[in-house]
Parts: C-alpha cells; sequence; structure tokens
C-alpha cells in the first residue's frame, strides 16, 4: 500500500486511444491523492477526502504535479557503435538520405551490432533504460534492426529480453529486421526476407516471447509496398502486430499500407498526405510523431496539428536510435513537440502516455490515471504540467512510482 499526498494538480489522462481534438482534454484534480494497493491505482481524488491509515507508507509530492509515467512507444534503444561523424556530415549538409545511400547510416551501426555480444548489447542498454527511468519514462518499445540477420536479430531481441528483466521499466520487443535490406543481399531483397520471415524464425519470437510486433521500414531507401506488405502479412500470421516506419522520406503508400493491413501504428509521418491521415483514423491506426527525430535531422516537423485536426489518436516517442535521433529523453521530445510541431502540453502528455500505451497495445492496464489501473505514475517538481514544457530542458522529475513500487525518490 502507498499514498501519494500534497499532490498540487493531479492530471487524469483518460484511457488511449484519445482522438486528437480530445487531446487538450484532461481533468485536473487540485490538492489531490493517491492511493495504491498491489501496484494499482484504489483510488485518487481531492486529498481532504483520503481515507487511508496514518501509518500507510506514503510519499510527499511536496504540491507538485503527478502525472502518469511516461512511455516511449517508439525506440531502438539496443544498439552499438555511435555515429557522431554522420552527424557532422550532416551538419556540412549531406542529408540523412544521402549519407545511407553512400554506405553510412544504418548500415554502420549493423557491422557494430553484429560484432558485440548479447551481453554487450545488453550492458551498453542498461545506462540509457536507468538514464531514460530517471527522466520519467516507464514503459519502452525496443526495436531490432540493426542485426539483419535471423541470428543477430533474435540477439537484439534476446537483449531486450533480458533487460526487461534487469530494471524497472517495463520493455516490449518489435522485431525490426525489415529495417534495410543488408550489403550481403544487396541486389536480392527478396531472398533476405525469405530468411527473415521463415516459419521457424516468426513461430521462435511468438513461442519465446521476444516481440510483440512487426516493423518496417517503407521507405525508398529501404522496403517499397509490396515488399513490406510481404514482411507484415507473414508476421501477422504468426500473431506479431503490425507498424510502420512510414512516410518519414518520401510518400510512397506507407501509411496506405498501415490502414489496409490494420497496422497498431504508423510512425515518423513527416511527409504524409491527407489521403493518408483519413486512411489512419477510419483504420483505427495510431499515428506517431518523432519530434526529436526532425530536430536531430533538421528537417520540417510532422503536420502535427493536421492530424490533431483529423481527430486521429497521435502519440510522440524518441525514436531514440544511433543516427537520426540520438535523444534519450522523452521529455526533451516533448517540447520540441510543443515548440516545433505546435501541439499544446497537454495534448502532448496525452500523447506520450495514453496514445503511447495505445500504440503499443498497453491502452487497457497503462498510460492512464484511473482505477484499478497499473500505478506507473510520476511526481514532477513544478506546479502544473504547462510548467513543466515551459522549463525546457530542465529535470522536474522527483519520484517514479512504476507497479506501485516507488523505483526513483530525488526527495529523498
Ligand atoms: O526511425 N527510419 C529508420 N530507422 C531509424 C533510423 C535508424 C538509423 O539511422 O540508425 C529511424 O529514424
Ligand atoms: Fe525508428
Amino acid at each position: 500500500m502507498l499514498a501519494i499526498r500534497n499532490i498540487g494538480e493531479l492530471n487524469v489522462v483518460p484511457r488511449g486511444p484519445v482522438g486528437g481534438r480530445s487531446m487538450g482534454d484532461v481533468e485536473i484534480v487540485a490538492n489531490a491523492a493517491v492511493l495504491i494497493r498491489d501496484g494499482r491505482i484504489e483510488w485518487f481524488g481531492p486529498q481532504a477526502e483520503l481515507d487511508a491509515a496514518d501509518d500507510c507508507p506514503a510519499l510527499d509530492a511536496r504540491g507538485g504535479c503527478v502525472i502518469p509515467g511516461l512511455i516511449d512507444c517508439h525506440t531502438h534503444t539496443v544498439f552499438a557503435g555511435s555515429r557522431e561523424r554522420e552527424f557532422v556530415q550532416r551538419l556540412e549538409g549531406k542529408s540523412y538520405a544521402e549519407i545511407a545511400e553512400s554506405g553510412g547510416g544504418i548500415r554502420v551501426t549493423v557491422e557494430a551490432v553484429r560484432n558485440a555480444s548479447c551481453d554487450e548489447l545488453v550492458e551498453l542498454a542498461l545506462p540509457r533504460l536507468n538514464r531514460m527511468l530517471h527522466r520519467g519514462v516507464t514503459t519502452v518499445e525496443i526495436k531490432s534492426g540493426y542485426g539483419l540477420t535471423v541470428g543477430t536479430e533474435l540477439k537484439m531481441l534476446e537483449a531486450v529480453k533480458r533487460l526487461d528483466a534487469l530494471q524497472p521499466i517495463e520493455l516490449v520487443g518489435t522485431y525490426l529486421a525489415a529495417h534495410t535490406t543488408p550489403r550481403e543481399f544487396e541486389d536480392r531483397p527478396d531472398d533476405y526476407l525469405d530468411l527473415i520471415l521463415d516459419d521457424s524464425v516468426l513461430s521462435r519470437i511468438r513461442e519465446d516471447g521476444l516481440a510483440e510486433f512487426c516493423d518496417v521500414f517503407c521507405e525508398r531507401t529501404a522496403f517499397d509496398v509490396p515488399r513490406s506488405r510481404r514482411v507484415l502479412l507473414a508476421a501477422k500470421r504468426f500473431g506479431l502486430t503490425p507498424k510502420l516506419h512510414a512516410d518519414q522520406i518520401t510518400q510512397c503508400g506507407a501509411t496506405l499500407l498501415a490502414a489496409e493491413v490494420g497496422a497498431i501504428s504508423a510512425d515518423h509521418l513527416e511527409n504524409t498526405h491527407d489521403k493518408a491521415i483519413a486512411a489512419m483514423k477510419s483504420a483505427g491506426t495510431v499515428g506517431v510523431l518523432l519530434p526529436g527525430c526532425s530536430f536531430y535531422l533538421g528537417v520540417d516537423q510532422a503536420p502535427a496539428r493536421k492530424l490533431l485536426d483529423a481527430d486521429l489518436p497521435v502519440a510522440v516517442a524518441t525514436d531514440l536510435n544511433p543516427g537520426s535521433s540520438m535523444i534519450e529523453s522523452l521529455p526533451l521530445v516533448m517540447s520540441i513537440a510543443c515548440i516545433q510541431a505546435k501541439m499544446t502540453p497537454t495534448e502532448v502528455l496525452v500523447a506520450a502516455t495514453a496514445n503511447a500505451a495505445a500504440a503499443i497495445n498497453r491502452q487497457d492496464r497503462l498510460g492512464a490515471i484511473g482505477k484499478g489501473l497499473q500505478a506507473d505514475l510520476i511526481v514532477l517538481d513544478v506546479p502544473n504540467f504547462d510548467r513543466c514544457v515551459y522549463e525546457h530542458g530542465r529535470d522536474a522529475v522527483r519520484a517514479v512510482v512504476k507497479n506501485g513500487e516507488v523505483v526513483v525518490n530525488k526527495n529523498l
């Protein structure tokens, strides 16, 4: 049992998916308290109505606001090596696509990941996750996609599974073997797909609980629409839910494919268009924006306001990866979503909690504040959530509660 007392403002984020037009509506309870039992929210409301024994263990929010634990629903947190050379090349004028086409990009990380053991991948990712936890992130989706052989893709997913058991953040694995065609299969992408989509591989992923989702980078520099369709339909037969990297660099039909295959999310969307937005809306696909990636690459943001006006449920994630978004901080990305993509702080809060949960099929348990939901909560050292975004770059997280346990307490 745990009581969180002296909450200045409790942000009662509703369960996802929340349509864009309602994302600005979050009920606030002032001078609130939350009562947690067995990892679940048992009660929340005005502190004056709190009915807890005097000796109930308590966390003092000291007038700060409380929000659901943040959910980073699109990351590539497991990787080896680093790519600061490309970062400098981009500053000198080369584009992300040009670097990829001249042999740089994803393939550089592939080399490093192939050479790393599973133990090494775990060791490299653990401190990243620890830093994410301290910034209020309680659930993270992690993709494979830097091995590009069956063995090394499974090694990455194995690393995710081991990391899940080693630290408090709940991890969700996604099979992204179709991230790009590996060098050895340069002109034979279909032969590569034959290997990674073999029944034995997909059934092992499902049976060993290595991934719940299958993602594909549907793009000119990666896989076209027919090949992406093949990947997602094959994975779906083995219970892996489709996701896509869609409309990041060009409009190649990726988002329409997302709607066609019933993808749970279409991610990136920097270059999306009206027809695609309508298709996603009617298919119930969550639009996942990665504003840190656009910021990092110095390109235009996805048309966030257009997606919101179309009432699409919109999520926001870091896309943490060593190439296009070497940004671990979801709060930083949330600030970028406000300043550059013109979302309001409340919309961004819903995007990084309720709708992020919906993008990874966790909306019935995570991402919201409601009786019976899992107690993943963060206490912020600011009186309201707008202040948190306004004080851009400041670490406002005072305490993190994961599944009812206080796992970070900076009050001490
Ligand atoms: O989400 N778009 C494709 N994949 C990653 C980038 C991977 C990389 O550059 O290493 C992304 O941006
Ligand atoms: Fe990505």
